[in-house]
């Protein structure tokens, strides 16, 4: 999710249970160039396949070649094709989920990819909103045209592009896509919780359910959801203690990545990531007010420490090193 997945992010969600990633979406042009920012985005490691990249543009040819660079570069398990994002900044290009209210050149875009990946043996998925707004539901349409430009998998948000994430998603609409097309079909919109899979998958076709803001911050969706999926009971809750020690790692993580322009040992540019990870977390609003101070893997340290120590929790004795920054 453009601006607030990461590598680090996406291997914690690995880790409880996620099994595929798709990385935020990459502008085709910006693969063209060897700028090392938009190459760490899309970054992954070998523990975190099937990795999917995707990326986002306005024509054949640009997501072709970037498709390729893509491959050459990285051989991820599939390229995924964005055309979902409802952003100003995408639409305006002509690209993302604009392309819905012109279906021809969006199947030549994805038809064109598929055909450069074939021979790579890469597979090409593709990624949809239902449709531009109510009077053009046309997730149908586009799903058979996608099919039938040898995209491989269709991953469908059950809103419009004027519906932003706001409303419901409508998933009657996603669940006739998979009773009429032959390609698999994922379905994404709103899931929160292991109950509503259950009911979004039963008597359909969907064959997977893509988790998008429930995810963030939340990354122990995916293994409540997977026990809930497989009959088991559904583990409980993080303790504080796990939810420390994930943020403790993932800072940690996170800062032993490339950061150009910033200075060592500073943590202040990775806040909003670390209060993301608060959510529902016990005190939460206290702990984001402390997590506004932090400067460096102690600080970060020694608020873990002192948030445990209030509830008599006892502190792992790993914990009383200093962390390495
Ligand atoms: C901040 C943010 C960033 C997103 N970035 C991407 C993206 O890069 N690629 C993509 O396919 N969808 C992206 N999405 C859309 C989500 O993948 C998902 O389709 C949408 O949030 C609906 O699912 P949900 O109701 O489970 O959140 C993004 C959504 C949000 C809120």
């Amino acid at each position: 999710m453009a601006g607030f997945t990461d590598p680090v992010y996406r291997e914690l969600c690995k880790c409880q249970g996620a099994d595929v990633l798709v990385s935020e979406f990459v502008l085709a042009d910006s693969l063209l160039t060897e700028a090392p920012e938009v190459w760490e985005t899309i970054d992954f490691s070998q523990s975190q396949r099937p990795m999917g990249i995707q990326i986002f543009g306005s024509g054949p040819d640009i997501m072709g070649r970037a498709a390729l660079r893509i491959v050459e570069r990285l051989q991820p398990d599939f390229i995924d094709l964005n055309f979902g994002c409802p952003s100003h900044k995408v639409t305006c290009r002509d690209a993302g989920s604009s392309l819905l209210k012109d279906p021809s050149k969006l199947q030549a875009i994805a038809g064109h990819v598929a055909q450069t990946l074939r021979k790579e043996g890469v597979p090409v998925t593709g990624k949809i909103r239902i449709g531009w707004d109510d009077q053009s539901v046309v997730a149908l349409e586009v799903a058979q045209r996608l099919q039938d430009a040898g995209i491989q998998a269709v991953a469908i948000h059950g809103r419009t592009k004027e519906q932003g994430y706001r409303g419901d998603a409508n998933w009657d609409v996603i669940a006739e896509v998979a009773d009429q097309v032959s390609i698999p079909v994922i379905g994404n919109g709103n899931i929160v919780n292991a109950a509503q899979v259950q009911a979004v998958l039963k008597g359909t076709a969907i064959q997977g359910i893509m988790i998008g803001r429930a995810a963030l911050g939340y990354p122990w969706i995916f293994r409540e959801i997977k026990a809930a999926l497989a009959g088991q009971p559904v583990p409980a809750a993080p303790t504080l203690e796990e939810r420390w020690q994930v943020i403790r790692d993932y800072a940690q993580l996170l800062l032993a990545r490339p950061h150009r322009d910033r200075k060592a040992g500073d943590i202040r540019w990775m806040r909003p990531k670390l209060i993301k990870l608060t959510k529902e977390m016990k005190d939460c609003r206290r702990v984001r007010g402390e997590l506004q101070k932090v400067l460096t893997l102690n600080d970060l340290n020694e608020l873990a420490c002192r948030h445990l120590a209030h509830y008599d929790l006892p502190i792992p004795q790993d914990w009383s090193t200093a962390m390495a920054s």
